[in-house]
């Protein structure tokens, strides 16, 4: 038969075998052989005794006194419970799932498409192990880090890793190793390594996996983090330049909105930080180190095999030794999933062990649009949201979403049409869905006249503010409705995907913070403890801008000082301890806070009208806020009353309470 090496496995007769598959079959085949071996001896001894006229009966029972019986019953009880405490904490925790069992293929998994591409490329190389080791003289991949943010789906392509690959995964979850009896997590290692030997012993292959494994595999005392496991600039014999930081990309790291008054942003928290092993981490990450390497180890049998070659070795000549049975490396492909890498212990990501790191980051516009595609193929949905630009609109929508929060949103989305007694989906329950996803559910408090008729013009002051500083922003939900913290708030996105900000931009987002604060002044004379929120997120920007984007007068990044014992302020705190700094950074918060001023003081008749339409109905989405701003700056005129002035009205004044009973009597103020 001809067979030649490939890059991607042993071709017999224009066909690729993959090696696994091969070794399966193989082993299928020698199982199918044993068993039919033993079924005809022990059919032949019975033919056997047959014919020579003495068959096998059954085997009659001894009598036993019951006086016996009970003591002898009780002590092999007693002796089963104290083996069982002993080998029960130190069994393997895992979970094995046959190929069949598993409904996820690599054909669902969307928008993650660099990512899905290296994955098939490991399982090519892990189904041809033995070609590439054998015949190309490689070293096959053993160990893959799946990190990213939660739901960005790590699990997901590995359960499809698996199922494509048709050989058994042995799902585990890091804390499961752990034990609260000394030794036992070590022990858990060990046995969840044997089991992944013997299985890929018995099926050609099988793919481990380990979720949330920082768990156990936190640095070490005495060694850096992860991080420094990978090569870094500083590390590489050239120097490198010129790499731009992009935006914080991650669902945990999405900005709260310029608008919101008071910290409410989505809190995701990042990881899942447990170090609490009973044997220290040292201990525990140790094991995980020796075990990562211990896939050549031979088996009990070839073990036996050698004492009795060595035993045999003694009293032969040099010459004439038996060589000892060789080990066959088997095909194993461990994956640890993880949403923090950088609390790892180095000595994990070296070579050999976790040789490649796989980043899992939110999809950009055209993956999310492949996710909706994908999603909205199962879930029942109105004609509308078949429509392909409705399809893009919502892609562009959930900027920073990961795979799992899309999936959740359409399922927030079918939970509202339910409630409306309808079947399907339709474009409103979207955008009420990602309303209560992203902001929280409203909570209906009563506000007083006062109070709301501030927090109305607050939020409009913001909301007219972005409309005139940043026309490229998407002014998303205006709102007065209490959502956690927040008393009310102004939304507002990117219209498309962005990674780097201009100075311009990050100005603009300063203004739009301002613009509520401004708004208090102009209309109340007065500032309220609303605009906090606001102020601290100007702050970042501007800290930002000054101590890490050279934006201001200064080209040092403050960020480039290294934490040091004195303890570590973070950027914020760096710039504003520093003299020079803080004036720019207090500089740079005038300036917006005065542009904002001076264009809200020119466009008043945009707060009122906005702010009116959120008192009449507390909540403007999408193309609500801007139709009422294009229809207020419509029927402006320069020679209206008042128009373009400066006014500075007292809404607290009872007369100019505006309510839907007065709008055909509207205040003179308003
Ligand atoms: N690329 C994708 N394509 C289709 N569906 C996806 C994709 N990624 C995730 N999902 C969906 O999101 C769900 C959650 O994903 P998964 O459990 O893989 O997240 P994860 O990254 O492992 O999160 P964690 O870090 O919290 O463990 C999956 O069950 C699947 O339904
Ligand atoms: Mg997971």
């Amino acid at each position: 038969m001809a067979r030649h090496a490939t890059p991607h496995g042993t071709r017999t007769a224009g066909r690729p075998v993959q090696d696994v598959s091969a070794a399966r079959e193989r082993r299928r085949q020698t199982r199918l052989l044993r068993l039919a071996t033993g079924l005809a001896l022990v059919a032949a001894f019975l033919w056997a005794r047959l014919l020579s006229g003495d068959p096998v009966g059954m085997p009659s029972m001894p009598a036993v006194d019951p006086l016996v019986l009970m003591p002898v019953l009780f002590f092999a009880v007693l002796l089963a419970v104290l083996v069982g405490s002993v080998v029960v904490p130190g069994r393997s925790p895992h979970v094995v799932y046959r190929p069949e069992q598993i409904d996820v293929r690599m054909a669902d998994v969307k928008g993650i498409g660099p990512v899905v591409d290296e994955v098939r490329r490991s399982v090519a190389l892990f189904m041809n192990s033995a070609t590439f080791r054998r015949e190309m003289g490689g070293r096959p991949r053993r160990g893959l880090l799946f990190e990213g943010a939660p739901g960005t789906g790590k699990t997901h392509v590995a359960k499809a890793m698996a199922a494509e690959a048709g050989v058994p995964f042995l799902f585990v979850s890091a804390t499961s190793f752990q034990s609260m009896f000394y030794g036992a997590t070590a022990r858990r290692i060990r046995s969840y390594f044997k089991a992944l030997r013997a299985a890929a012993r018995a099926e050609g292959g099988a793919i481990g996996f380990i979720e949330e494994i920082d768990a156990i595999a936190t640095v070490r005392g005495g060694m850096s983090a992860a991080s420094t496991a990978t090569p870094r600039a500083g590390t590489l014999a050239a120097t490198c330049c010129g790499g731009l930081v992009g935006l914080p990309s991650s669902a945990t790291e999405r900005p709260a909105p310029a608008g919101r008054s008071a910290a409410s942003g989505s809190a995701v928290s990042g990881a899942v930080r447990n170090v609490m092993v009973s044997e220290g981490v040292g201990g525990v990450v140790n094991e995980l180190l020796v075990q990562l390497q211990s896939f050549d180890t031979p088996t009990g049998w070839q073990r036996v095999q050698g004492v009795v070659i060595d035993a045999a070795n003694r009293f032969l000549p040099a010459q004439r030794q038996i060589p000892r049975p060789c080990v066959e490396p088997v095909d194993i492909l461990l994956i640890a999933a993880t949403n923090r890498a950088d609390s790892l212990d180095p000595a994990l990501l070296r070579p050999g062990r976790f040789d490649r790191r796989l980043v899992f980051e939110a999809p950009d516009k055209s993956g999310r649009r492949e996710l909706v595609d994908h999603f909205l193929g199962r879930k029942a949905h109105e004609p509308v949201l078949a429509d392909d630009e409705r399809r893009d609109a919502l892609a562009g929508i959930t900027q920073g979403y990961t795979p799992a929060m899309i999936e959740n949103l359409l399922d927030e989305a079918l939970v509202n049409a339910v409630r409306r007694g309808a079947r399907a989906m339709s474009w409103a329950d979207v955008e009420h869905a990602r309303l209560v996803t992203e902001v929280g559910l409203g909570q209906p408090v009563g506000y007083t006249d006062h109070e709301r008729r501030l927090i109305a013009t607050h939020e409009a002051g913001h909301a007219v503010t972005a409309w005139l500083v940043a026309p490229h922003r998407r002014l998303e939900v205006l709102s007065i409705v209490k959502r956690g913290g927040a008393l009310g708030m102004l939304a507002h996105g990117d219209r498309e995907d962005v990674y780097t900000r201009s100075r311009g931009e990050l100005e603009a987002l300063m203004c739009i913070a301002f613009g509520g604060q401004v708004a208090e002044e102009l209309f109340f004379d007065d500032i309220s403890t609303g605009p906090a929120g606001d102020l601290s997120y100007a702050t970042n920007v501007a800290a930002q801008m000054v101590g890490q984007a050279g934006m201001s007068d200064t080209l040092i990044s403050f960020s480039a000082v290294q934490s040091s014992a004195f303890g570590d302020q973070g950027l914020v705190g760096r710039v504003l301890a520093d003299g020079d700094g803080r004036q720019m950074v207090e500089a740079l918060l005038r300036s917006q806070k005065e542009r904002a001023r001076s264009l809200l003081e020119d466009n008043q008749h945009l707060v009122v009208a906005l702010r009116d339409a959120l008192l009449e109905r507390h909540e403007l989405i999408g193309r609500e806020i801007t139709d009422v701003l294009e229809q207020a700056d419509a029927e402006r005129s320069p020679h209206a009353p008042g128009g373009g002035a400066t006014l500075t009205v007292d809404l607290r004044r009872p007369q100019s309470w505006w309510s839907p009973a007065q709008r055909e009597k509207p205040s003179p103020n308003a």
